[in-house]
């Protein structure tokens, strides 16, 4: 029998439709709700909004659980490749051989930048936050590629499309990096994977190859195919929001890339690794800084945990955690932040106050740790999230692009400004 929901507002009931998704999900249908009875739903932060049907990826905060496309994260990150779940998620499937060294040969023929995104580095501040750069030269992309700006995209326009900006997103960001440090750019080279490519681009010089290690090029993998979606969270959000106004896929994720730099979303894993620094420096009292996060009248906040959709634990963080020792442990390296995450982490889930809010460590806990054991600047950090977030992007926009359904994204307001009034001019003021 079709589920109804019922909402009665002055006396007045209204039936609406409850739909069911694969995995038992329910979501009141409000699409007419507006137009029967003058209301809208206000929902602070969207967290009780659905604003799509999605195929893509699938999670249950309470239970721990994320899937893409069906397929446990666990099984995902043991077993796959960065390219691999790109492909999985922007195809919906997992490819076969020849489709696999197909989409990954188009990473190499895409890898090097117009001559002329290279005047993009020359006039950015050496110390200007690279997110900004990346998300620059990501809408510049549009102007340099204009021959994929296709108002209605197929299929294969759009793979296209991917491969063109998840293989350049790689060189860009190595770039940014060269430029942060003042250092001549290397360039892709033909023969090397997606991850060793990168790790090339970032850390060889002209007189020097980096000396490829296969523990830094697996966490690296590891940490892009944890990071590859994650349903309707702010960056992809903004990216479908901007995609909805049929803007190109380029701007689209250019938007997604700004979103995803605060610090209550990608930006966290920087600003996780300088809590940890701040603590360390302050001689280690981690005491002070949970009460001064417990402290209602402190905006502060432990970078790192919490989660809107988590209220068990992230099973992201999971794996994370576990590959961060493994990877210090291979190395034979050593660090104080790592064994103060560990006691912070620690303390935390002893404490109350975070027990009752339901805050655990997030995908950024441990994340920055890898990253900065890689060598890798912590100001890159969030950029490195973006790299792995791209997949994700594209998957969401060619949804929504192909969903008959997708509107203008346009929300609602309840309006407290004043009631109409005359202008008064300056002079009576
Ligand atoms: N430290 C201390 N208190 C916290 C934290 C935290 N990290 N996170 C939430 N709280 C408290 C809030 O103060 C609030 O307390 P109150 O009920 O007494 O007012 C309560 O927990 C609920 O917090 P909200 O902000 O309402 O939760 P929301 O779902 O809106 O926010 C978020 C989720 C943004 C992730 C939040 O937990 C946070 O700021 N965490 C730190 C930043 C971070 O690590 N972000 C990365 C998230 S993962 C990602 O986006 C990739």
């Amino acid at each position: 029998m079709e589920e109804k929901a019922q909402i009665t507002v002055n006396g007045q009931t209204y039936e609406l439709p409850v739909l069911t998704g694969t995995e038992n999900e329910k979501a009141i249908d409000i699409i007419t709700f507006r137009k029967d009875s003058g209301c809208i739903m206000l929902d602070y932060g969207f967290g009780n909004t659905g604003a799509c049907q999605s195929a893509i990826t699938f999670l249950d905060g309470e239970k721990g659980i994320l899937r893409y496309r069906g397929i446990p994260i666990e099984q995902i990150a043991r077993n796959s490749t960065f390219v691999e779940t790109a492909y999985l998620l922007i195809n919906g499937r997992l490819p076969t051989q020849a489709e696999l060294d197909k989409f990954a040969k188009s990473f190499t023929d895409h890898a090097a930048l117009h001559d002329g995104m290279l005047n993009f580095f020359k006039g950015y501040p050496k110390d200007g936050h690279p997110m900004g750069l990346l998300s620059a030269t990501v809408c510049s992309l549009s102007g340099y590629y204009p021959e994929l700006l296709k108002p209605e995209p197929s299929d294969e326009e759009i793979d296209i499309i991917a491969a063109e900006l998840l293989s350049k997103v790689r060189t860009i960001s190595a770039y940014m990096y060269k430029k942060s440090i003042g250092a001549d750019f290397v360039p892709p080279r033909a023969d090397l994977r997606y991850i060793p490519n990168f790790l090339h681009m970032m850390f060889s010089t002209k007189d020097k190859d980096y000396s490829m290690n296969d523990a830094v090029v697996s966490a690296l993998q590891a940490l892009f195919i944890l990071h590859a979606d994650h349903e309707q969270n702010c960056s992809t959000s903004t990216v479908r929001l901007i995609g909805s106004s049929w803007a190109n896929l380029f701007a689209s994720v250019s938007g997604g890339v700004c979103a995803l730099w605060g610090p209550l979303h990608g930006g966290a894993n920087q600003k996780v690794v300088e809590m940890l620094e701040e603590i360390h420096d302050a001689g280690g009292d981690i005491q002070k800084f949970i009460n001064k996060a417990k402290d209602p009248k402190d905006n502060y906040r432990l970078m790192g945990f919490g989660h809107r959709v988590y209220k068990n634990f992230d099973p992201r963080a999971t794996i994370i955690k576990e590959r961060c020792h493994q990877l210090f442990e291979t190395l034979g390296m050593q660090d104080p932040l790592l064994d103060l995450a560990v006691k912070l982490e620690a303390a935390v889930l002893k404490d109350d106050y975070f027990a009752e809010r339901k805050l655990y460590p997030n995908v950024d806990f441990y994340s920055g740790l890898i990253y900065k054991a890689i060598g890798i600047p912590t100001k890159m950090f969030p950029v490195l999230f973006a790299i792995g977030r791209m997949p994700g992007w594209i998957a969401h926009w060619k949804e929504m692009k192909t969903d008959p359904r997708s509107r203008i994204g346009r929300p609602r307001q309840i309006y407290t400004g004043p009631n109409v009034r005359d202008y008064v001019p300056i002079e009576k003021r």
